[in-house]
């Protein structure tokens, strides 16, 4: 029996309810992303004001989602006579307010800790990658600082091409990398710091790695490295 759209779908999201993941088939064009509250007390980052956090998460990544919304209602609005500059265009904005979104959910939710407690799998991971987790540090310290004063992001990844966690560059939010799966996000567009430091990247990278929640980045480790072995099965 050939089952149409509509019943596909309809069979599909019955089986997401009956899993709780009602989010995994959500239509494409829905315009209906959520913005995520901040997972943390606001008034207790350590070095980083609760008028920046709020600021950053109301104003800046809030803004991210309710953009993609828009350009996701637009994108239900085209029909084969749209021209493709206007298509083109759309697609442009849909993946800068996506990866806007996800990689802000996942740098506020990799702060929020004390900066201790590194888990043994990222520990391992670390010094498989880089030797030791003082040089890992020290050049995703420098990454930073590179994007300091401009625009950017970042980015401990785990990489299913070479099998291990990297730190990647993304000067912007479309350029992360194609098959990865971050583990520990850090924001360096100058809203993330501007208002506590000036121009002082540095003083805000320090405060980063004094608020990290490594729990939430050995949980992320543990999932990707399930996928990987999954991936390849
Ligand atoms: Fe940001």
């Amino acid at each position: 029996m050939v089952v149409g759209a509509p019943a596909a779908l309809a069979a599909v999201q019955q089986l997401a309810r009956a899993a709780g993941d009602a989010k995994a088939v959500a239509p494409a064009a829905a315009g209906k992303n959520a913005i995520a509250p901040l997972p943390f007390d606001p008034k207790k980052l350590n070095g980083i004001s609760e008028k920046l956090i709020v600021s950053h998460h109301d104003k800046n990544y809030a803004g991210a989602v309710k953009n993609l919304n828009q350009v996701e209602e637009a994108l239900a609005q085209i029909t084969p006579d749209t021209p493709g500059f206007t298509v083109s265009g759309l697609e442009a904005a849909k993946l800068k307010f996506t990866n806007s979104m996800i990689l802000h959910e996942m740098y506020f939710q990799n702060l929020g800790g004390d900066g201790h407690g590194v888990g043994s799998a990222t520990e391992k991971a670390l010094v498989q990658a880089y030797g030791s987790h003082a040089r890992w540090e020290e050049l995703f310290r420098a990454l930073g600082n590179s994007l300091g004063g401009g625009s950017g992001w970042a980015i401990l990844d785990w990489d299913f091409h070479a099998r291990g966690a990297r730190i990647y560059w993304a000067g912007d939010h479309t350029t992360a990398l194609a098959f990865g799966a971050p583990l520990l996000v850090m924001d360096m567009y100058e809203h993330a710091y501007a208002m506590d430091y000036g121009a002082s990247a540095k003083e805000y990278i320090d405060a980063f790695f004094k608020n990290v929640q490594w729990a939430e980045v050995e949980r992320r480790l543990g999932r990707a490295q399930t996928a990987d072995a999954v991936l390849r099965s």
